[in-house]
């Protein structure tokens, strides 16, 4: 099957130099894109940057911004079987990026910055770019793990949310453990923590009975 995996941070430009992200490492969506491909799929990785190597045998379209991700989703989605959306999009993106680096001057600085909501791309997979296939998001909930979830698979028009309970320090960000419950719209189901890479074997094996 063809399957089209998001991963990484995105970057937010506020001048020529900085940006907001977040601390997202993409080892998930790798960790995914790479048991895809040994499970003999096609696999398409779209990714912000990461530390991490491009798994091989994976195609891969790099993107930097939430307004990146969008268009190379909504380029490449009409053609797959599966998309499964691991990157940990920023929610909100300044309204005005500065032509010139902002430069130092007193000992404190207030700025004020003005953001305004990114384009969901998961929740535009089904309905503004039509996609018919298996679609899959994640959740990073801190609380209500269940039904934040819950609420997120039927308002994004998902078959499956892999929720992770970020509160916890010893797994999901950053980390190479993650342990996940897999929520769909009438029942879900705990997994028990393993190392992203075996997890990602097993969600592939799950994703694609869907
Ligand atoms: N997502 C996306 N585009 C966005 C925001 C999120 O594709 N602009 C996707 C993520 O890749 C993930 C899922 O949507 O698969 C997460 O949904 P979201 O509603 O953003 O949930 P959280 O990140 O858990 O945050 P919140 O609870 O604040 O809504």
């Amino acid at each position: 099957m063809k399957v089209l995996i998001t991963a990484g941070p995105t970057r937010e430009p506020i001048d020529p130099a900085r940006y907001l992200t977040n601390r997202s490492s993409g080892k998930m969506g790798y960790a995914l894109a790479e048991a895809a491909q040994k499970r003999g799929h096609s696999v398409l990785l779209i990714s912000g940057p990461t530390s991490l190597d491009i798994p091989e045998g994976v195609d891969f379209i790099p993107i930097e911004s939430a307004d990146d991700l969008y268009q190379a989703v909504k380029s490449q989605i009409g053609r797959m079987d599966i998309a499964i959306f691991a990157a940990a999009v920023a929610d909100y993106t300044p309204v005005t990026v500065a032509d010139q680096k902002i430069k130092k001057s007193g000992d404190e600085l207030t700025l004020t910055l003005t953001l305004k909501k990114t384009k969901d791309v998961l929740g535009a997979a089904r309905e503004v770019m039509g996609f018919k296939g298996t679609l899959v998001g994640f959740a990073a909930e801190t609380e209500n793990v269940e039904e934040n979830a819950r609420g997120k698979c039927t308002r994004k028009g998902c078959d499956l949310i892999i929720a992770n309970d970020v509160s916890r320090k010893d797994i999901g960000f950053d980390s190479s453990e993650n342990e996940v419950t897999l929520v769909y719209t009438d029942r879900s189901e705990a997994l028990p923590q393993n190392s992203k890479k075996h997890l990602a074997y097993n969600l592939v094996e799950v994703i694609e009975q869907l």
